[in-house]
């Protein structure tokens, strides 16, 4: 798998290994931009995708709904996607092979350590782009065959197919999965008996022909969104959401970088964000308490992520408002969530294009609710998640994942010491138990029991249980924390 010219670092070199997940169509050369999942790579991005089920569906009520990945042309000319969900491309002039002009300069000027242009980049008009890559000469040239590039262009992301045999309808794969959501909205308002504030959320696949996929799962043509949309009266001051005591919500600190502020980072309570209207409503606050909360339940590393607000010229043509949350990765800061304060922009596009009222009473008036969304990526989740997770381990002789038990792909690994049927026989019965008692577990009775340690490490797995002699006599087993490598026997029966 490449990692994009940069030293292979350990967190790739056992993706690779495990086949966690890698290229798609290997036997084939691949196309770029697609990425299969292997069996340890599907149970890590289950979990992260049930934490945030936990936290963003279950605790807070939400509706999870599953809604088409093929969406018609009018669906998204409604949404402005077909004219404006576009990014800036520049070809080479001679093999025409196609970059995104502002990840160009954003590397470019990261490698000269010029700060100041490096944010102003996301600011820029194409023309001001093309200026640029000509400003700074053979400092920027097609990465394939070294020649200068050509003009900077708008290139619009979407997916176009056609629906039924001899052409038939035009339609696209969903480059969001949120218009789903705001098209069925009045509909689950009617059938469901909703009150405003409602969260309709849904989690599954999104489609962008990016200009140039990247850096393994960051920058890929096909991914797992999960997306969760409050609908809210704009009026409505809460003093709870969902259960949750605005007051103790606001209470929470976290890292943030307010917009025209450089790389500044500052720990500010959400109370201070929101009353300097770096955050734009309670409930867009209540949006990057739950992700805090995520970021603690999947065990990320309270310093290897922050919150960022846009500025204006980097906003989506929807946002009246948006904060990114990024990780720090051996790639750099990396955008796993956008959060967007979308106003009424979609419901009321959605309305106008169909000619229907998406409007509906609360509090005894008519309100075409507002919409404060929180959209995340598991791939770019996970993807982080293992780089900041990887342990270099010299002293144990291999590099190992020290993922948290709520995300780790098994709770337990189970092994017989060494190859002896007594012993095989034991731990599989042990390990058809726990399956029976739906405890997750992984057998494993190849090679040594020091490799089945290692290999068990690599990915992860937060205990091994070994079957030994001493098991056939009274029924205890070792267990091994990955953590510590401390060993402690224990009737099995205990871990079941
Ligand atoms: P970027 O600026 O990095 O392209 P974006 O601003 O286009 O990201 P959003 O449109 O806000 O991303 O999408 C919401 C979330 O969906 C992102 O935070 C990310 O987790 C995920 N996502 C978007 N595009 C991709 C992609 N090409 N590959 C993987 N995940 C993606
Ligand atoms: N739904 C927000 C986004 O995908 O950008």
């Amino acid at each position: 798998m490449k990692n994009d010219g940069k030293k292979e670092s350990a967190a790739s070199d056992i993706m690779v290994r495990r086949g966690v997940y890698y290229p798609a169509f290997g036997i084939y050369d691949g196309v770029a931009g697609f990425y299969d999942y292997g069996p340890i790579g599907v149970r890590i991005k289950k979990r992260i995708e049930n934490q945030w089920r936990s936290l963003f569906i279950n605790r807070t009520g939400a509706l999870e709904i599953e809604t088409t990945n093929i969406v018609p042309e009018v669906v998204l000319k409604a949404s402005g996607h077909i004219d404006t969900f576009t990014d800036p491309i520049t070809n080479c002039t001679v093999c025409k092979t196609p970059f995104r002009a502002d990840k160009l300069l954003e590397s470019y000027y990261e490698k000269k350590g010029m700060t100041e242009a490096l944010s102003s980049v996301k600011k820029m008009s194409i023309e001001h782009m093309e200026k640029a890559i000509r400003d700074a000469g053979t400092g920027i040239k097609c990465e394939r065959c070294g020649n200068p590039l050509g003009k900077v262009e708008k290139f619009n992301l979407l997916f176009k197919t056609q629906v039924g045999p001899y052409g038939g309808e035009t339609c696209y794969l969903r480059p969001e999965t949120t218009q789903g959501i705001y098209v069925d909205f009045i509909h689950l308002y009617k059938t469901q008996g909703l009150k405003l504030p409602v969260a309709i959320a849904q989690a599954g696949p999104a489609f962008r022909n990016e200009i140039s996929p990247r850096q393994q799962l960051v920058r890929v043509r096909e991914f797992t969104q999960m997306e969760y949309e409050m609908f809210i009266d704009p009026e409505d001051d809460p003093k709870e959401i969902f259960g949750f005591d605005i007051e103790d919500v606001l209470k929470t600190e976290i890292n943030f970088i307010r917009s025209n502020n450089g790389d500044k980072e500052e720990i500010l309570p959400l109370k201070e964000l929101l009353e300097n209207g770096n955050v734009p409503s309670k409930h867009f606050a209540f949006l990057l308490y739950l992700e805090e909360k995520l970021m603690d339940a999947i065990g990320m590393d309270k310093k290897a992520y922050r919150f960022r607000e846009l500025e204006k010229e980097e906003l989506p043509h929807y946002s009246k408002g948006n904060v990114d949350l990024e990780v720090k990765t051996s790639y750099g800061y990396i955008e796993v969530a956008g959060n967007a304060y979308r106003s009424d922009w979609d419901l009321s596009q959605h309305a106008k294009t169909s000619g229907q009222d998406l409007a509906i009473i609360s509090n005894e008036k008519k309100v075409l609710p507002h919409v404060v969304e929180a959209s995340m990526g598991s791939g770019r989740l996970l993807f982080s998640l293992i780089d900041n997770c990887v342990v270099e381990d010299a002293e144990r002789g291999w590099n190992w994942l020290r993922l948290k038990e709520s995300v780790a792909p098994y709770r337990y690994a189970v092994f017989p010491l060494q190859k002896d049927e007594k012993l095989i026989a034991k731990a599989k019965e042990i390990h058809r138990m726990m399956l029976e008692k739906n405890t997750d577990a992984y057998y494993s009775e190849t090679a040594s029991i020091g490799k089945r340690y290692a290999r068990a490490d690599e990915i992860g797995i937060s205990h091994c249980i070994t079957v030994d002699y001493t098991t056939l006599e009274d029924d205890t087993v070792t267990i091994r924390e990955r953590d510590t490598t401390n060993q402690i026997r224990r009737p099995f029966v205990e871990l079941i």
